[in-house]
């Protein structure tokens, strides 16, 4: 039986895959490479290039190959543009997984993994943040992951279909070897500017507000490895394979660091001066989101190796360094 990856050609859905093949996992990807790169493929898997939106092509695969399990990565997921254009995000985060659901009910796929935020809580009333605390997004894009995970929960009791949603805080590194690791156009994410300011690919990076509530006034992030974050997806899927109940839960690392702390020790990691301007505060950015992910060390017994910043930065550094242009070919 195969693990069907959705987004696999993505910044985490690539880091999944080449995980779960390091664990004799067969792996069937589909992605529509709006987002995702050809060149971050695993070589054995097999790769089906559509959209998860056309129910014609997703059931020809659950047809074609022997699913026993879905990870779904496959969504749009950038704060702001979610808010500049609403529509496309409920058309391709919450419309593609209803497409997604309709397919595993035809097909008897009852095993799901998602990709879900910490953007599903808003401004939360205290940290660290707990599963059972309110959920109440502040960005369309919150809002959609919200009602993804609401879209499996009523599509569980009226078919079965478990599932386990990771509400991702804020993931960064890569894969140590560097075969893989984060590419974005236009990337809006700190470590990856933060590294490409220390490549001189940009002039500065502009810290969005020193005025929060916090003791540097820049905002503090619960950052965690993309290779912890993807192990917290294996334990899930053998979770789901043992029997376990459609559950919720936090993926961080129960720290916090404000953007000052980040450039500070990406200037110590890479030994390179990274020049930084103060801007105006970015629209919809919460002062501070640090996780408790206590229930996924509980319940999966997820155990994270790879928590200091330092080894985030020294793992997204060794992709960047070695790949300045991201997966776009050296000219
Ligand atoms: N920041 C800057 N300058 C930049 C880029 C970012 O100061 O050029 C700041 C932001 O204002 C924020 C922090 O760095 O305070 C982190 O910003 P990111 O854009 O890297 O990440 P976000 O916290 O906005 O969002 C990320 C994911 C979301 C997810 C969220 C959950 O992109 O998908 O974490 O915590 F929902």
């Amino acid at each position: 039986m195969s693990v069907l990856v959705l987004g696999g050609a993505g910044y985490i859905g690539s880091h999944a895959v080449y995980q779960l093949i390091d664990q004799g996992e067969k792996v069937v990807i589909v992605d529509n490479l709006e987002t995702g790169h050809r060149d971050a493929l695993h070589p054995k898997a097999a790769f089906y290039e559509g959209d998860i939106r056309n129910g014609d092509f997703l059931n020809s695969i659950f047809e074609k190959e022997s699913i026993d399990a879905v990870i779904h990565f496959a969504a749009n997921s950038l704060v702001g543009e979610s808010m500049e254009n609403p529509l496309k995000y409920f058309d391709n985060n919450v419309y593609g997984t209803q497409v997604l659901l309709q397919a595993m009910i035809e097909h008897n796929v009852k095993k799901i993994v998602f990709s879900s935020t910490a953007a599903t809580y808003g401004e939360p009333e205290s940290v660290p943040i707990l599963e059972t605390m309110p959920t109440i997004p502040t960005s369309t894009y919150g809002e959609t992951k919200l009602t993804m995970e609401k879209l499996m929960k009523w599509t569980e009791q009226a078919h079965g279909i478990k599932y386990v949603s990771l509400r991702y805080f804020n993931v960064a590194g890569a894969r140590e070897t560097a075969e893989i690791g984060e590419d974005h156009q236009p990337e809006t994410h700190l470590v990856p500017i933060i590294l490409q300011t220390a490549l001189g690919q940009r002039s500065h990076i502009t810290i969005f507000g020193d005025d929060y509530n916090t003791p540097d006034g820049t905002c503090i992030r619960d950052y965690v490895h993309v290779e912890d974050l993807i192990s917290a997806h294996l334990l899930a899927l053998k979770y789901l394979r043992n029997g376990g109940k459609s559950n919720v839960f936090n993926l961080g690392s129960n720290k916090g660091f404000s953007v000052k702390e980040m450039i500070d020790e990406a200037k110590l990691v890479t030994g390179r001066d990274i020049p930084a301007k103060i801007g105006a505060r970015r629209a919809g950015d919460p002062s501070i989101l640090i996780a408790s992910s206590e229930k996924a060390k509980q319940v999966l017994g997820w155990n994270p190796t790879q928590t200091s910043v330092t080894k985030i930065i020294k793992d997204a550094w060794n992709w960047h360094s070695t790949h300045p242009k991201g997966y776009r070919k050296e000219v």
